[in-house]
């Protein structure tokens, strides 16, 4: 279902984007996500792009940067799907922390992240624009992976 994002995607990523977020990101920074510095995903049904997923790698850590879905596509389970495709994959890399930012109206976000093992970090005051020129808090969210035994000179063998 997820595939790596390519330059003619984003016409169909904005239209997602302008209608699942009040305030959406715009075609230049979707543009830049295509940098080999980010992972960018879209996923794909019914041949067609219903959402995305864009992540940056840090050292040790990944970040989640968007998760989108178009309205029509949410509620059936995909956003907990991208999110796992997330977690698997970090695991089997060398990540020890995972974080996200959320808006704190957000709840059915706040909830997926929840359900799947974050707890809140800290908050962001007035860290989001809203559409009419106020601003709202972001909640950051984060999740450990324990760190993994070097393997090879194992005392039990
Ligand atoms: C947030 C978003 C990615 C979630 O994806 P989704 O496919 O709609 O969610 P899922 O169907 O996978 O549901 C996963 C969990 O989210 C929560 N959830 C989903 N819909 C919900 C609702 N209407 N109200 C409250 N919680 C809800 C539940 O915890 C649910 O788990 P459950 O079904 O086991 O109870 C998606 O709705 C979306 O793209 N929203 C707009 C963009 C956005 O806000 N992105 C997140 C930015 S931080």
């Amino acid at each position: 279902m997820l595939r790596r994002a390519q330059r003619e995607d984003i016409a169909r990523v904005l239209v997602n984007e302008t209608c699942a977020y009040p305030v959406p990101w715009g075609k230049q920074a979707l543009i830049d996500s295509l940098d080999p510095q980010y992972d960018f995903f879209v996923a794909e049904l019914d041949e067609q792009i219903v959402g995305h997923l864009i992540v940056q790698v840090i050292l040790d850590e990944s970040h989640l940067l968007n998760l989108c879905l178009h309205p029509r596509y949410q509620g059936r389970g995909l956003g907990k799907q991208m999110m796992q495709y997330w977690l698997d994959s970090s695991r089997s890399q060398t990540i020890h922390q995972l974080l996200l930012e959320v808006r704190e109206s957000n709840t059915k976000a706040l909830k997926l992240y929840e359900s799947m093992g974050f707890q809140k970090l800290s908050v962001r005051k007035n860290y989001y624009p809203l559409p009419d020129n106020q601003r709202e808090h972001g909640v950051v969210m984060s999740q450990s992976f324990p760190e993994q035994p070097v393997g090879g000179c194992s005392l039990s063998q």
